[in-house]
């Protein structure tokens, strides 16, 4: 693909994080108005990331490696993997995995992958050399 489509998918599948983030947090806000609300609104969160997680797992595919700091990629993508391991025992309703303090967990991990996934996009893309 060329790089100016590559910068676009980024800023996108960027863009798209960000807001599955401030679904997640409101999501985590609307437990005090029902249980359902908060499961369709973590849901939605989870539906917006779907597309940036194809793009990242493309560019896996792609060889995409970092030319310095390459570890934060190596953590990203460890971390990144186990959000989505309980994720998908969320949504396959696994009970013993799907209690307050797994969700704090995720919430967490979600977070921290989230940041350095936009350190990821700033080392690809220059702005920290
Ligand atoms: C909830 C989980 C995840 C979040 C919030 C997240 C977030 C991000 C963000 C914000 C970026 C920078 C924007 C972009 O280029 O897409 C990024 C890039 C990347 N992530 Fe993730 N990520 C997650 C899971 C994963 C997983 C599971 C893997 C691989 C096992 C992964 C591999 C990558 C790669 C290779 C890139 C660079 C993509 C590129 O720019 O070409 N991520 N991630």
């Amino acid at each position: 693909m060329e790089l100016d489509v590559i910068r676009t998918l980024s800023n996108l599948s960027l863009f798209l994080q960000v807001i599955a983030f401030l679904m997640l947090v409101y999501a985590i806000k609307l437990k005090t108005e029902g249980i359902d609300q908060h499961a369709r609104g973590a849901s939605l969160a989870v539906f917006t990331i779907i597309p940036t997680i194809l793009f990242m797992f493309y560019s896996i595919s792609q060889g995409f490696q970092l030319a310095s700091y390459g570890i934060v990629l190596l953590l990203h993508r460890l971390l990144g993997s186990i959000v989505l391991i309980f994720i998908i025992l969320f949504v396959t309703n696994r009970w013993r995995f799907k209690k307050k303090v797994h969700m704090d967990i995720a919430t967490g991990l979600w977070m921290v992958t989230l940041i350095m996934g936009i350190i990821v996009y700033l080392i690809s893309f220059g702005y920290i050399a």
